[in-house]
């Protein structure tokens, strides 16, 4: 299996927000934009690995900031590092100004995906090789997150996490 780079993953999914979509303040709703990054991590899933994928986990939301009602916003998804099945899939949100056209990062979140078969078994995905300077940062600390996520999930030991516990040592 060819290892990839995050870049082949790129997902860019632009739309506006509508009335129907947004909460009594006139700003998005928390739980439409999380479909929206929903949507563009698991297609950013399926390009890495060109297999069936599943959301294993929401692993990190910030809404830093509201977005208001007929917005342009934008969510770029691309795999940050892949493991054994499992992807972790880093989101960036974007607001563009109606008339200057300047982009505002509004979000961010990261997202675990997992390829599975036709049986929903977890199989193999390529390795990511970061290039730029944010994706081998990322690439870096995805362990410490994967760990994180695991121990959360009550599916790791604390004293297993040996990457994690490390920045608290
Ligand atoms: C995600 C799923 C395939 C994992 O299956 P599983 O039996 O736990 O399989 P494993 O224990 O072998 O885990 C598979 C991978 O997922 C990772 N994983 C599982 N739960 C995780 C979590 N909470 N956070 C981060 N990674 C997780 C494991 O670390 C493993 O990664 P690796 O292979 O890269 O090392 C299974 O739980 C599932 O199908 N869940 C439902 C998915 C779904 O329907 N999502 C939509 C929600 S509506």
């Amino acid at each position: 299996m060819h290892p990839k780079h995050p870049s082949e993953s790129l997902t860019i999914l632009t739309d506006l927000v509508l009335p129907s979509e947004t909460n009594p303040l006139n700003n998005l709703f928390g739980g439409e934009l999380l479909a929206r990054m929903d949507r563009a991590a698991s297609i950013a899933a399926r390009r890495h690995s060109r297999r069936i994928t599943v959301t294993a986990s929401v692993n990190h939301v910030a809404f830093n900031r509201a977005i208001a009602l007929g917005s342009v916003v934008t969510v770029e998804a691309k795999v940050s590092r892949s493991f054994n099945s499992s992807m972790e899939i880093f989101l960036d949100v974007w607001i563009e100004d109606r008339e200057s056209g300047v982009r505002t990062k509004a979000n961010e979140a990261i997202y675990t995906f997992v390829a599975v078969d036709e049986q929903g078994r977890p199989v193999t995905v390529p390795e990511i090789i970061p290039e730029t300077e944010l994706e081998k940062e990322r690439f870096d600390a995805a362990l410490r997150r994967k760990q994180l996520s695991l121990v959360l999930a009550g599916k790791m030991k604390p004293h297993e996490a040996t990457e994690l516990r490390a920045l608290f040592l």
